[in-house]
């Protein structure tokens, strides 16, 4: 039978990545839905190749003008997270795939969750900000979250021996450890000062060609800190057994360690395209575009315990995950505010975790098991004030 999957973010790195895997997956895999933010001229070049039914552009002005362009088909859904929404909940469709960057992505994503979608999830904020809250909503509405991410993948593989879902109460029992592991970033092993650092030093990532969002989170470690708490999350563990390892290599891209003290690791070269079609054809495994390992080549695999004092940001976002509550939300948005401002050259790359760790200090009680409102309203606070102080900084 045709698996029919809707893209939200198709043109960004992860949805090309998607469509490429798509594309040689063939016939029984149906690009059924599109949508970008702004750049309507690849989701029309995306449009005309693989004939969607419907798309959606999130900016209204680029939402217009492609809509000149259009003659009737597909479907223009209405710009802003009322199209993203409809996509993620067409009947039609069968997999959400959500690559959207950001805390934008909460809406879209529980409109799928509430629709009963199986979801490959990409996105992995919403899940900082609102993961507690996200996987009790899946059991309740029976929506199957797969995970897209190379490690949250990586441990979904290594327990499927044991045909458990991604939120089985039984997981916190059977694994004695996650082994997360992070390629470090681009400047793990250079012993410079990191306080000049640029934004086309912080983009270029040793092993992985991402988004801008995730490729600097990556280079401070806060995309390892957003892991840990999306896993714990994901896979309803206790933060204690979670273990972050520098392995520099990206080969191994996590490994689960059961009572029995056995450990399973997933392997392959760092390829997205891995991650990305094992959600797609799950429970399937099928051909992929991706390299095959070559030991040989590979020769030597590295594993280093994180230096949380040159990369606060960790230390902030396990801080976060202990205290829990709204304090990830806190972390999440303030951290979208502070990349951006970096990324505009207006802070300091060493700036980054001393702005998000005084937003954290300011919200001293966060509450314990948030209502959605209360995680919409904590998550605008911390934006206003991040950019409030940002703008007495600058
Ligand atoms: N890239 C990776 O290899 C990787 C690996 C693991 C996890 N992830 C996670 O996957 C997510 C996507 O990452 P990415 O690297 O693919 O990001 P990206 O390259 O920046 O792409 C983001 C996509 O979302 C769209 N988008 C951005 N803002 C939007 C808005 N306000 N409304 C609607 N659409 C919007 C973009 O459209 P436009 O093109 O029009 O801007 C684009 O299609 C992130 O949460 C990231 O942490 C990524």
């Amino acid at each position: 039978m045709t698996k029919r999957i809707a893209i939200l973010g198709s043109t960004g790195s992860i949805g090309e990545n998607a469509l490429e895997v798509l594309e040689k997956l063939g016939p029984d895999y149906q690009v059924i839905g599109l949508s970008a933010n702004k750049n309507a001229q690849k989701l029309l070049q995306q449009t005309i190749k693989f004939k969607p039914k419907w798309i959606s552009l999130h900016d209204p002005e680029a939402s217009d003008c492609l809509r000149a362009k259009l003659t009737g088909h597909p479907k223009l859904l209405p710009p802003g997270v009322e199209g993203l929404a409809e996509l993620a909940s067409q009947p039609e469709v069968d997999l959400v795939l959500t690559s959207l960057v950001g805390g934008m992505g909460l809406l879209p994503l529980l409109t799928a969750i509430k629709a009963g979608k199986s979801i490959a999830l990409a996105n992995k904020e919403p899940m900082v900000m609102a993961g507690e809250f996200l996987m009790k909503e899946a059991q309740r509405w029976n929506a199957q979250i797969l995970p897209v991410d190379s490690e949250p993948s990586a441990i979904f593989q290594c327990l499927q021996n044991h045909k458990l879902t991604t939120h089985d109460p039984q997981l916190a029992t059977l694994i004695s450890k996650i082994w997360l592991t992070a390629s470090g970033g681009p400047f793990y092993r250079k012993k410079r000062s990191l306080d000049r650092v640029t934004p086309k030093e912080a983009l270029a990532h040793p092993n992985w060609k991402m988004g801008k969002k995730i490729s600097i989170d990556s280079a401070t470690l806060m995309n390892k800190g957003f892991e840990t708490i999306e896993i714990k999350n994901l896979f309803g563990l206790h933060l204690d057994q979670i273990e972050v390892v520098i392995h520099p290599q990206s080969v191994m891209h996590s490994a689960v360690e059961f009572q029995d003290g056995s450990v399973l690791a997933q392997m392959s070269p760092p390829d997205m395209r891995l991650p990305i079609q094992y959600a797609i054809t799950y429970p399937e495994r099928k051909q992929s575009p991706a390299e095959h390992l070559n030991f040989f080549s590979v020769k030597r695999l590295d594993f280093d315990k994180p230096d949380f004092r040159r990369f606060p940001c960790l230390a902030l976002a396990l801080e976060a995950a202990r205290i829990g509550g709204t304090l990830p939300t806190v972390l999440s948005a303030a951290d979208e505010i502070v990349v951006e401002a970096f990324l505009k050259e207006q802070i300091r790359f060493t700036d980054i975790p001393k702005i998000i760790e005084r937003i954290m200090r300011f919200c001293q009680q966060p509450s314990r098991t948030p209502s959605l409102s209360e995680i919409v309203e904590v998550d605008g606070w911390a934006r206003q004030k991040t950019l409030e102080i940002l703008k007495n900084k600058c």
